[in-house]
């Protein structure tokens, strides 16, 4: 118990050290460690394994391919694919970090082939006029954001990551939060799009298609297609425009990078886009304490009021930090920036005691330490405003005023160069740092405030039971809208991001793990809410494609870009219903204790299954059904 104390008090300190470690760090003139490579080969690009940036996927496997091939040029894509193609292999496409957490990037079996998107990173095209950006897929969202902003552009919603690709974040549906103009998603901001399949032989084994808003409905299926389409090539985004001091003269702008030739390529991504001009795009972001009992009734109201809008819910300490954030004229002054804490570079010292806090809290049951730590985590993150800071060097007080680019999204664990692991992102698997799983659906405004109260009563019955996730920073709650994409949200809805402890023995379930399951099954099965791709253990998917009215359309494409199913895994054929019977015999779990939603499905202490929540669920959602 001493030893425990002692943990607390070095995590207070560890805490705050943490957040400005690079700062020290620089003092004494040592880098920051970057990601490693997460594509292994034991011979020059043959050979290979791949997992994603946490180093697991839900099911702790990593995945094999035969080779890696890293393409520069379209054409260079083009004949990789139309040689996979005609070999019939399985591919899939891998990007820089593989951010997501399911097991999306693996091609099935032994023999299959990566292509990365690692030099497929250029800007094509910048068209001020028509506001359009034109980029390879491979590009990242900071380089995105960075590029557009050079030329007076903003993307208005974005993930707050930048470390992800296009390709990849588009595959998954990645957004923001917002419910105003089209959304938070950025795929509802993509106006045309090439895509490389598989082809026949009077295609020369690969087929190239261009699509743009105006002439094809296929481009709803392939603004989110999970990777099983083809591989995006590049695409055109309307952006919307940024004045720079006020001065706005429109201009043509063609990167240094543009490569010469493929006039064609150009045509297609950047005529006859309609342009959105707005306002000089300066925000405006105060965080606002507030209690969180009626949060329910709030939700809906505060997303429409404030455009960027966000909640953080720290459920078990009956708090949400509310996000004001609006557009403010572009004369207002301030220069803030935010470089989220969380997604900085972090001491691994540091890192490797938190954890090791944290598995003495679940190893001893310890849910008061948990909550304890809880609360530190949080107040030193309000104190510190999550990462926002004026002027780029101290936070000095609310309002923080600056341009949107600077304010959308940060990273910066992802810059340094290498320093022997002395600081990493905090969940870089080199390293005993943070090791954890997400559980992330949007529930319909329609009906989230029941949600929300459901969640409420399991708190009221186990109080200490939500602690462990706000020692990850709480609920995000972020707003996301209705798509026009097969696969985008059914529904204006409200995002929640909920990150909490894995064990690194898959033995171990997590304190708690029923009330856990039972808020996922709350949100999938009882409010209908649809899974991020992207993130998620694989009970989350179960039947999720059924919530879906376009699903069939989307089938249909897939049959017709890729009928051979080269582009797609066991994985993508289980969630999309294409194969994986349900388990009929593995139906209810033995230790249930379902609370107050009769049809919850949830256990305790019930070894790997259950704490990796990789049970695939079918059987039990059939249960569910027929017991209701
Ligand atoms: C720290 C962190 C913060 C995050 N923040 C957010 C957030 O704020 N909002 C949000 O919505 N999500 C967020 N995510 C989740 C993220 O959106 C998804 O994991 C995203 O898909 C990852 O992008 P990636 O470039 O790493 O793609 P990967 O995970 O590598 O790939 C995803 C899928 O896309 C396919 N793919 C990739 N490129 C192409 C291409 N060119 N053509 C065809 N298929 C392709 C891959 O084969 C794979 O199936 C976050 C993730 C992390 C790790
Ligand atoms: C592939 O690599 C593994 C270990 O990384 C090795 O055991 C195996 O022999 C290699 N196979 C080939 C064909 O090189
Ligand atoms: C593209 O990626 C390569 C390899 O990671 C890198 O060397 C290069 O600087 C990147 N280009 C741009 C424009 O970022
Ligand atoms: C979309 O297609 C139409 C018709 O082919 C074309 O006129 C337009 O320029 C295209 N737009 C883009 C952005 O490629
Ligand atoms: C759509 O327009 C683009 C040009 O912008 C063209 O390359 C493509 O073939 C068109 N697609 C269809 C289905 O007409
Ligand atoms: C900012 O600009 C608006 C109009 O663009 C003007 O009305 C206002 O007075 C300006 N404010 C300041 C402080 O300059
Ligand atoms: C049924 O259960 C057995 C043993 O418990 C297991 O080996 C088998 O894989 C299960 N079948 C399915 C379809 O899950």
């Amino acid at each position: 118990m001493q030893l425990m104390s002692i943990l607390k008090r070095m995590e207070i300190f560890l805490r705050i050290l943490l957040s400005t470690s690079c700062l020290l760090l620089v003092v004494f003139m040592v880098d920051c460690s970057p990601p490693e490579n997460h594509i292994k080969c034991s011979s020059a690009n043959t050979n290979c394994t791949i997992t994603n940036s946490y180093g697991t996927f839900p099911d702790r496997s990593i995945c094999q391919a035969a080779n890696v091939a890293y393409p520069t040029t379209e054409e260079e894509l083009i004949s990789i694919v139309a040689e996979a193609t005609r070999a019939r292999r399985k591919v899939k496409v891998a990007t820089r970090y593989s951010h997501s957490i399911p097991k999306l990037v693996c091609p099935d079996g032994q023999n299959g082939l990566l292509i990365s998107t690692n030099y497929l990173n250029r800007t094509l095209e910048i068209d001020v006029q028509s506001m359009t950006m034109s980029v390879e897929s491979g590009v990242s969202l900071r380089q995105l954001i960075n590029e557009a902003a050079k030329a007076g552009l903003a993307l208005p919603y974005s993930p707050y990551w930048w470390g992800l690709t296009i390709g990849g974040l588009l595959s998954t549906g990645a957004h923001g939060s917002t419910l105003w103009g089209k959304g938070s998603a950025i795929h509802d901001y993509v106006v045309a799009l090439t895509i490389v399949s598989p082809g026949g032989s009077k295609d020369g084994y690969a087929k190239v298609r261009r699509l743009n808003e105006t002439n094809s409905s296929e481009l709803d299926a392939a603004r989110v297609s999970l990777g099983v389409l083809g591989v995006i090539s590049k695409r055109a985004i309307d952006i919307d425009i940024q004045y720079t001091k006020g001065d706005c003269h429109l201009q043509h702008f063609v990167t240094q990078n543009d490569r010469a030739g493929d006039p064609d390529d150009r045509g297609s991504t950047t005529s006859h886009v309609t342009l959105q001009l707005q306002p000089l795009f300066k925000r405006s972001i105060s965080y606002v304490v507030k209690s969180d009992t009626d949060l329910g009734d709030q939700v809906a109201s505060f997303g429409r009021q404030h455009e960027f809008a966000d909640i953080s819910w720290y459920p078990s300490q009956g708090k949400a930090v509310y996000r004001v954030d609006d557009r403010v004229s572009s004369n207002t002054s301030g220069n803030g920036l935010y470089d989220s804490i969380p997604f900085r570079s972090t001491l691994s010292l540091g890192l490797a005691v938190i954890r090791a806090t944290e598995d003495t809290q679940e190893s001893m049951k310890d849910p008061d330490g948990k909550c304890a730590s809880a609360k530190l985590i949080t107040s030193t993150l309000i104190q510190m405003a999550y990462g926002l800071t004026n002027n780029g060097l101290v936070f000095t007080g609310y309002p923080i005023i600056g341009y949107h680019n600077r304010l959308q999204s940060s990273g910066t664990c992802l810059d340094s160069p290498e320093d022997a692991l002395i600081t990493a992102c905090p969940w870089d698997s080199r390293i005993k740092g943070e090791y954890f799983f997400q559980a992330t659906f949007s529930i319909s405004l329609s009906v989230v405030k029941s949600f929300i109260q459901d969640v409420q009563k399991l708190v009221k019955m186990e109080p200490r039971a939500l602690c462990g996730l706000e020692q990850y920073n709480g609920i995000l709650m972020r707003y996301v809208k209705a798509s026009s994409a097969y696969l985008g949200k059914e529904d204006d809805a409200l995002d929640f991001d909920i990150t909490f402890y894995r064990n690194k023995d898959p033995a171990k379930p997590r304190l708690y793990e029923d009330i856990l399951e039972e808020i996922e099954q709350l949100a999938v099965f009882k409010y209908g809410g649809l899974p991020h791709w992207g993130k998620n253990r694989n009970l989350v998917f179960s039947g999720a494609l059924e919530k879906y009215k376009k699903a069939g359309a989307f089938l249909r494409v897939k049959e017709k870009y890729d009928p051979l199913g080269l582009f797609s895994n066991e994985w993508t054929d289980q969630v999309l219903g294409l194969k994986g019977e349900t388990r009929k015999n593995l139906s209810r779990r033995k230790g249930m204790y379902p609370r107050f939603y009769s049809g919850a499905v949830t256990a305790r202490d019930e070894g790997s299954v259950t704490a990796d929540g990789l049970v695939v669920l079918q059987t039990q959602n059939q249960e569910l059904l027929n017991n209701q």
